[in-house]
């Protein structure tokens, strides 16, 4: 059996971050399951789907074939063949995500695709329902948080350092319109594993959560 640890959060908590340091420093690989939902996402996007059309979206989904391969440390997702890892990290694609990731047909598909992943190696995979849907009886579960503003800054220093014009309160918004949604979709929402380990990061540095992440595995 492989030794799995879930970790899920809201947008920007900084589970990516953290996950893929954990799993480097464990020598386990890390799973970046938003990145699955962000390519479909983008597949959408490219067909003109409208994120209100749910019919479409689940039509639609059928025709995309998401697969992973890990090349070196990278996780690089291909969409129909593509790789499509320099166009996931966008706003747009980010919020299209979220629309269509809380669709049943669009899960099942990722979902699928995260159980052989678990299955076949150790890891580390984050998202929003590993802990509570995907990988119910991984070794370790951590629910990894912040508060919104602190969210919402770091985004803004990340966009600002990248050279990306953007707006604090925006993206404020932004983050809370997506947290709500991530939370009261039917399907699989955002909520805390019973036996989930809160960790919250508003007051913590990156070197610090992941550490603290380490010392709860090694228990
Ligand atoms: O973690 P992220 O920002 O890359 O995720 C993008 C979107 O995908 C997010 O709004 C919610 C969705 N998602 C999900 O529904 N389930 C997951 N396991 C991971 C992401």
């Amino acid at each position: 059996m492989s030794y799995n640890i879930a970790i899920d959060g809201p947008a920007g908590a900084g589970k990516s971050t953290i996950a893929r340091a954990v799993a480097k420093r464990m020598g386990i690989l890390y799973v970046d399951t938003g990145a699955m939902y962000r390519a479909m996402a983008l597949f959408m996007l490219r067909e003109g789907v409208d994120p209100g059309d749910e019919s479409r979206i689940d039509d639609k989904c059928r025709e995309a074939d998401i697969t992973i391969r890990y090349e070196g440390d990278e996780q690089v997702v291909y969409l129909n063949g593509e790789n499509v890892n320099p166009y996931l990290r966008t706003e747009e694609v980010g919020n299209m995500a979220s629309a269509t990731s809380a669709r049943p047909k669009v899960r099942e598909k990722m979902v699928e695709l995260q159980h052989t992943l678990a299955a076949q190696s150790d890891c580390v995979m984050d998202g929003r329902d590993i802990g509570t849907c995907v990988l119910p009886d991984a070794q370790v579960k951590i629910y990894l948080t912040a508060s919104s503003a602190v969210r919402a800054r770091r985004r803004f220093d990340e966009l600002e350092k990248k050279g990306q014009p953007c707006d604090l309160e925006t993206i404020r918004k932004d983050i809370e319109e997506r947290d709500y949604r991530d939370m009261h979709r039917e399907h699989s929402p955002l909520c805390r594993a019973k036996d989930a380990i809160l960790v919250d990061s508003s007051d913590m540095t990156i070197e610090e959560v992941i550490a603290h992440i380490l010392k709860l595995c090694e228990r």
